[in-house]
């Protein structure tokens, strides 16, 4: 491809956390700000609060960051009548200053970025790789939408006609549109979807994850202070029933919605049970992501995937490989070596450079875990499971864990946490096994490592996922160049980070004029 073919906006470049006069001093500062207390509160608040809740860190549930304050009821309704009002003017501004706040929000971003990594590593339990990873890929959204305001909304597109008649679409916003966002990207997908909604000329109400509130309020504060207007960007902290509250409200005219996919059935019902307008729903849920590797694949090439697609971020990312299918002639070489790098993995507190895999969440998120873990040994397979810590207990953690299966019938449900399944195939049932992975009903990531170009073929013609990867992990899709979201039980598109995304956030207005 000639080297300008994409030119212009670039992703940003993270910090070097291999260069210790970097990584360091930065650690340091980062570890100075373990003592200092948060708040999450609702933006415009009324004069009855609604419940308080701690906030406690997920490898230790003794250390305190901070306190969520619900919306009430009352507040939900204040903040949608406020962004109602509001929404003609920020639509009538139009995408150029619109783009240029959002990319003033990710200088802010920026500039705060060790209050941003604590609080990645303290309220969601992640890594500092993770962490930083985490704060790229919230800029990078931030600045591709803020793009992608400019493009789609500069002028409107000229249509065909007959002489004497002038056709032409434009697009705008909708409304005001509900973000409900889940603990696992805690800033990416609290602010991804929120910047292309604000991009497409909505107001927004935004209720992130109960789990992680504070990172979500520091991300709306620092979009105020970029000046995006508060009525126009608005926090409404708590729980699912908050969620439930704002989206029967029939003044929303759409919902982006990243969780569980029995989340996503519960939002349908929710907006299809309202009367009035029907709201877009976009939603982005779980999978049951398979890798396929046969025995043209490099095996230390596998090794490094399947243990970053399985057990980075503890297992908890949607795309995360849940089952690893390996062709029998090369299984017990395969399964030797992953489970040498498998033992190698430190488990521990996040906020220690040398953990590989923090906590999961909470103890709710724990005990699920526990329970799928429990339920395969008893009926007899192959357990593998890193080595326990008597720290382990002021937190929520599981120990990493692979579990041998004949077949993945029984994976109806997504397991979100460090537990990897690992089957066996013959080549001539390379079908079935796409077949099988198909018949899950998901359809968010697949892996494939094979040499063979027949193979690569026959596999991304019949997998119905929305992200293939092909001898590398499966993991860490980049705004623009992997555009990313599933189908099936996996979600509705659009994709994440793609040239589609905005527009779906937008109505779309023909106008005639006869000349
Ligand atoms: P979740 O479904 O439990 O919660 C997600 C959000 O929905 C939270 O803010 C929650 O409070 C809210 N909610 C819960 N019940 C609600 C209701 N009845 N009405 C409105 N809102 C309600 O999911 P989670 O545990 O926070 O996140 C993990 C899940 O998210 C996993 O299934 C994961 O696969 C999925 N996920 C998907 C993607 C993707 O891009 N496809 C990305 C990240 C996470
Ligand atoms: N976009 C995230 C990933 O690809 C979910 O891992």
């Amino acid at each position: 491809l000639p080297k300008d073919i994409f030119p212009g906006r670039k992703n940003s470049a993270g910090i070097d956390l291999a260069d210790p006069l970097v990584r360091d001093p930065l650690l340091k500062r980062l570890h100075n700000l373990r003592d200092r207390q948060w708040e999450a509160s609702p933006t415009f608040k009324a004069e009855i609060p609604g419940e308080i809740a701690p906030i406690t860190a997920p490898f230790d549930h003794g250390l305190r960051i901070g306190t969520r304050r619900d919306a009430s009821a009352e507040e939900v309704d204040m903040a949608i009548t406020k962004a109602e009002a509001i929404q003609p003017g920020w639509n009538a501004l139009g995408g150029e200053k619109r783009a240029a706040l959002l990319e003033a929000a990710a200088d802010e971003f920026e500039a705060h970025t060790d209050e941003i990594l604590s609080l990645c590593q303290l309220e969601a339990g992640k890594t500092i790789v993770d962490s930083v990873l985490e704060l790229r890929e919230a800029v990078d959204f931030l600045r591709y939408y803020a793009t992608e305001a400019r493009r789609l909304f500069a002028e409107p597109t000229p249509l065909p006609g007959p002489t004497g008649e002038e056709n032409y679409l434009k697009l705008a916003g909708r409304g005001v549109f509900a973000t409900i966002s889940p603990w696992n990207f805690p800033l990416a997908i609290f602010i991804g979807p929120a910047a292309a909604a604000l991009a497409a000329g909505n107001t927004v109400v935004a209720k992130p994850a109960e789990q992680t509130p504070l990172i979500a309020a520091l991300a709306v504060k620092l979009c105020h202070d970029a000046g995006i207007p508060e009525e126009v960007f608005q926090l409404l902290p708590g729980a699912g029933e908050v969620g439930q509250l704002i989206t029967s409200d029939t003044r929303i005219a759409g919902v982006s919605f990243t969780g569980s996919t029995q989340t996503a059935h519960a939002i349908n019902r929710s907006l299809a049970a309202r009367d009035g307008s029907i709201a877009t729903l976009i939603a982005e849920t779980g999978g049951q992501n398979a890798m396929i590797v046969d025995s043209t694949a490099l095996p230390e090439q596998v090794t490094r995937d399947v243990i970053a697609s399985a057990f980075q971020s503890a297992g908890q990312r949607c795309s995360a490989q849940r089952v690893l299918y390996i062709q029998e002639d090369v299984y017990d070489e395969m399964v030797t070596m992953i489970r040498g790098a498998f033992q190698a993995l430190v488990v521990g507190d996040p906020t220690e450079f040398a953990t590989d895999v923090g906590p999961v969440i909470d103890h709710d998120a724990q005990a699920a875990l526990e329970r799928h873990v429990a339920r395969s040994a008893t009926i007899g397979r192959t357990i593998w499971r890193a080595d326990d810590d008597p720290a382990f207990a002021r937190g929520s953690f599981v120990l990493p864990t692979i579990i041998e299966i004949e077949g993945i019938g029984h994976l109806q449900r997504e397991n979100f946490g460090p537990v990897l399944h690992i089957a066996k195939f013959k080549n001539k049932d390379l079908e079935k096994v796409v077949d099988d992975i198909n018949a899950l009903g998901y359809g968010l990531t697949c892996g494939l490592h094979s040499r063979v170009e027949a193979t690569r073929r026959l596999v991304e013609s019949k997998i119905k996922v929305g992200n293939f990867y092909v001898n590398r992990n499966q993991i860490g899709a980049v705004v623009e160049s992997q555009p990313f979201g599933g189908e099936g039980l996996s979600g509705t598109g659009p994709k994440a980070g793609g040239p589609h995304y905005v527009a779906r956030f937008a109505t779309e207005r023909v106008v005639t004029v006869d000349t």
